[in-house]
């Protein structure tokens, strides 16, 4: 399983890109808001930091699908990388159609059921991103989704990648990995979750002074 890295914000971009643990970025309208930043400007900066694919969405009040295609040409003009996300709506699908038509890679986001990720994935997009998090939030076992996509596209060999989006903890991951989800997408604070464990801190604590009660270094 790849990971992605799901922030807008580049500082944590420029880490988890030198431990080399991530293969692209996906960013959204809620993100791109808490950086208070120009849109065009920090998907640039992204551009510059991975050579991946980095998702930029259509604006969050755009909703027809004459917009977002024009969005979507803009976002892809960003850079070679860039992939443009469009929510799962009617509207959508038809952008979704059109923009990958052309040769664009597109993210069908905001996925919470099989059936839209089995209608993005014919519609031609490149991604889907069924959203974990957020059916766990209503008590509905996000994995049991990822399993069932894993499976659908699976029968049909469509070409098209599951992104696991709305991932909020490290059991998270490894549920997904399990899945055999091709992406998950992961906020930053994730990432570090996923780097800790308390008998490696304990290990270190434990060499540091063994080592100094010998060669007396702090
Ligand atoms: C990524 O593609 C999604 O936009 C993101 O993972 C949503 O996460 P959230 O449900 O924690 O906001």
């Amino acid at each position: 399983m790849k990971f992605f890295i799901d922030t807008a914000n580049v500082e944590e971009i420029r880490r988890a890109a030198a431990c080399g643990i991530i293969s692209g970025v996906t960013t959204n309208p809620s993100l791109i808001a808490k950086e208070g930043r120009d849109y065009a400007t920090v998907l640039k900066e992204i551009t510059e930091i991975v050579d991946g694919p980095i998702s930029g969405e259509v604006e969050a009040t755009t909703t027809d699908a004459e917009g977002m295609i024009r969005e979507g040409r803009e976002i892809a003009a960003i850079h070679k990388n860039m992939v443009v996300k469009i929510p799962m709506t009617e509207e959508g699908l038809i952008a979704c159609h059109t923009l990958s038509q052309e040769g664009i890679k597109v993210n069908v986001t905001l996925i919470f059921s099989a059936n839209q990720a089995l209608l993005a994935a014919r519609a031609g997009a490149a991604y889907v991103s069924p959203f974990l998090g957020r059916l766990d939030d209503i008590s509905y076992p996000g994995i049991d989704l990822v399993r069932t996509i894993e499976e659908i596209f699976m029968n049909y060999n469509l070409n098209c990648e599951v992104i696991c989006a709305s991932v909020r903890n490290p059991i998270h991951i490894t549920d997904c990995a399990l899945a055999g989800a091709d992406i998950a997408t992961v906020p930053y604070k994730v990432l570090k979750q996923m780097m800790l464990h308390p008998l490696t801190d304990a290990g270190i604590e434990k060499f540091a002074a063994d080592y100094q009660k010998v060669f007396g270094k702090e």
